[in-house]
């Protein structure tokens, strides 16, 4: 079955009626129905389907031993995201597998097809948290004390869903046994529009974090409250949104965001005493956390001139990450030269990139726009993108 064609077939699952495009998290209901599909897709094709301790799949053609070719993606989106930031990548080994399977092609190493888990963050707050528990770039104990919205601990949810709590963490054994991890994945800006290709391979992910901001106030009413006597934390949050803005236009290249927001206890009639807001800061080098501490500086400036205080946590931080170098000539070889491009999305290729050979191929989104709806990829770029990967699994495994 094509690429195309298997996305076609989880086009329904978590759907997210009120915010439009899919929002799959991690163990909730919809994720769990993707990787049900999964497995049934990869033994259809006589993969052995396993779920490793920190609750990543690995289907695997050939016994699982050395030097394997790992490719894949994930399945969980962002809140609202779009249908192919992760199931692209999926899809499209599984299509790469059957096509070399179709052509009577028979491995000389082990080739696995992986589904990480938790790759947005968007249950846990922490992106990539299957690859980075996977290759031990986040200790077991904090993974298993992260609290979704409801406040449930990844320690619960795993859980629930069979994997023993007391397993999750680094899993030498497994890495040790990928020789080359490549990851397909649809283009997140207007990269390959502007050129004018359907496939890239990637260069390198930009450093890229998340900071929490919390500011706490006096919960009032809003009526019986003298605009004097306000401790007011929605006040600082504001200021920090905008110098969020100001700061980032003053270095070159930087992304800063502030995408979630959240007052506590959140009533039109309330003065909120706290107010949680989420950063997410990108920018080339070793500069993301400069930016960060010129952010806090004047949100603790905001915070003190309303009479609140502001707590700042770093959830997640990932450097700089440039691609295996004699695996990107390769890609380029074999694909027949296809631009290389950098990107400022983060990807589990990224974590794995710091632990064994890794690389990436995009696909071409002709709407530049990914983490929303409106994310695409057209029927022919799918196609190509597949091609492109056989291709590569065949170099890669023969
Ligand atoms: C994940 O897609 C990210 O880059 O935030
Ligand atoms: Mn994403
Ligand atoms: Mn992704
Ligand atoms: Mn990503």
């Amino acid at each position: 079955m094509s690429a195309g064609e298997l996305l076609g077939q989880i086009a329904d699952v978590g759907r997210d009626t009120r915010r439009g495009g899919y929002s799959r998290h991690a163990f909730d209901a919809p994720e769990r129905e993707l990787r049900t599909w999964f497995v049934e897709r990869a033994q259809r094709l006589g993969l052995d389907v396993e779920t490793d301790r920190n609750g990543n799949l690995w289907a695997w053609w050939g016994a699982p031993g050395p030097d394997a070719v790992v490719t894949g993606s994930h399945l969980d989106s962002v809140p609202g995201g779009g249908a192919f930031d992760g199931p692209l990548g999926v899809s499209s080994a599984l299509d790469a597998v059957e096509s070399l399977q179709d052509k009577g092609f028979r491995p000389a190493k082990p080739v696995a097809v992986v589904v990480f888990a938790e790759e947005e963050g968007g249950r846990f707050g922490v992106p990539c948290l299957g690859s980075r528990l996977l290759t031990g770039s986040i200790d077991a104990d904090r993974a298993l004390a992260l609290r979704d919205p409801d406040g449930v601990t990844f320690a619960e949810a795993a859980a629930a869903t069979g994997l023993d709590a007391g397993r999750v963490g680094a899993d030498p054994e497994r890495l040790g046994l990928i020789g080359r991890f490549v990851e397909l994945h649809v283009e997140q800006g207007r990269g390959l529009i502007d050129l004018g290709s359907p496939v890239a391979v990637g260069s390198s992910v930009i450093a890229h974090g998340r900071w929490r901001f919390s500011f706490t106030g006096q919960g009032n009413h809003a009526g019986a409250t003298r605009i004097a006597d306000r401790a007011d934390p929605m006040l600082p949050a504001a200021g920090t949104v905008l110098a969020v803005r100001r700061l980032a236009r003053g270095r070159e290249d930087a992304r800063a965001t502030v995408g979630r927001l959240v007052p506590t206890p959140g009533g039109t009639n309330v003065i909120a005493s706290t107010v949680d807001l989420w950063l997410d800061a990108r920018v080339p080098g070793a500069e993301t956390p400069e930016l960060v501490e010129e952010i806090t500086v004047a949100a603790r400036e905001a915070a003190g001139s309303e009479g609140c205080e502001l707590a700042v946590t770093r959830e997640s931080y990932s450097g700089d990450v440039v691609f295996d170098e004699p695996l990107r000539r390769a890609l380029g070889e074999w694909l027949g030269g296809p631009p290389e491009l950098p990107t400022g999305a983060g990807h589990d290729a990224a974590i794995l990139a710091g632990f064994v050979p890794s690389g990436m191929l995009y696909v071409r989104n002709p709407t530049g726009i990914s983490h929303a709806p409106d994310e695409f990829a057209e029927d022919a770029d799918v196609a190509a993108g597949a091609r492109a990967l056989t291709e590569v699994l065949e170099r890669l495994a023969k």
